[in-house]
């Protein structure tokens, strides 16, 4: 794993943003996104690029995760976080987006159909992910097999606790969500981990550092060749080899390696 350390959440951006030229000649066409505040300053630099160059005009996005029972068009969904910070400020329609419906009236079904959907497309080159504060990756929460595909699975307290915000109320937070598997995530051709804040820390340090365990689901990027994690200092604070890593000569962005 890369481990690029930021001074700056506008350094993070800058930085992140630079692993998406490639959709510039269309060597880049299929992008995984997460939702959360992670990746936040990401898809602001990204936009703000687009509109200069409209560069990822042609690109189609694949989203990670949906809680069951919200549909689509819930203001609480992740397909509406996708198009309300991502697709509507890039000027693309929603149908860019392949979207994992929570409302499907089996999400079991809907979790087989949409891991199809995406070997079908062909998987995606580039997949953004974020990071729980548990160590999960997508919705993977500890004891996730590191081998599994879309699925639906049930949230900790402690990921409900962590996205109350986003909700009216704490009770709100729904308890299952459809999630791409580990194996699905590992399938991308590169892999971008966004991390930040000291809520992270912990998380951070046993993704990285930690053994390949499924007790920190982050931890199975360690099996995947081509993965930067990206932190700001406070997120990085629990690394034991923090400045070996402010050392790292980062890999220039290359041709996309297709999905695995
Ligand atoms: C979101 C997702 C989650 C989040 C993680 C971190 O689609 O899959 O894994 O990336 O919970 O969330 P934030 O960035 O809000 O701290």
């Amino acid at each position: 794993m890369e481990v690029v350390i930021h001074s700056s959440l506008a350094e993070l951006a800058v930085a992140t943003a630079d692993r998406f030229e490639g959709a510039a000649d269309g060597r880049l066409q299929r992008i995984g996104l997460a939702t959360g505040s992670s990746p936040l300053p990401l898809y602001d630099e990204l936009i703000a690029r687009h509109r200069r160059t409209g560069y990822l005009a042609a690109v189609e996005f694949f989203q990670l995760d949906e809680y069951v029972g919200l549909g689509g068009d819930d203001p609480n969904s992740y397909r509406q976080f996708l198009l309300e910070h991502v697709l509507g400020p890039l000027g693309l329609p929603a149908e860019r987006l392949h979207a994992i419906d929570g409302a499907a009236a089996d999400p079991f079904d809907e979790a087989d159909r949409y891991e199809a959907e995406l070997v079908a497309a062909g998987g995606v080159e580039l997949q953004v992910l974020g990071l729980g504060s548990d160590g999960h990756i997508g919705f993977n929460e500890p004891g996730s097999s590191l081998g599994s595909l879309t699925r639906v699975k049930t949230l900790t307290a402690t990921t409900r606790s962590d996205n109350a915000r986003f909700f009216a109320a704490p009770e709100d937070v729904p308890h299952h969500v459809i999630t791409q598997g580990v194996g699905t995530i590992l399938r991308a051709g590169e892999i971008i981990v966004i991390a930040t804040g000291a809520g992270k820390a912990d998380a951070v340090a046993a993704t990285v550092e930690g053994p390949l365990t499924s007790s920190v689901p982050g931890s199975a990027l360690q099996l995947h060749p081509r993965v930067q994690i990206h932190l700001d200092e406070p997120a990085a604070a629990n690394l034991a080899r923090a400045d070996y890593y402010r050392e790292t000569l980062l890999a220039r962005p290359r041709l996309p390696d297709p999905p695995r």
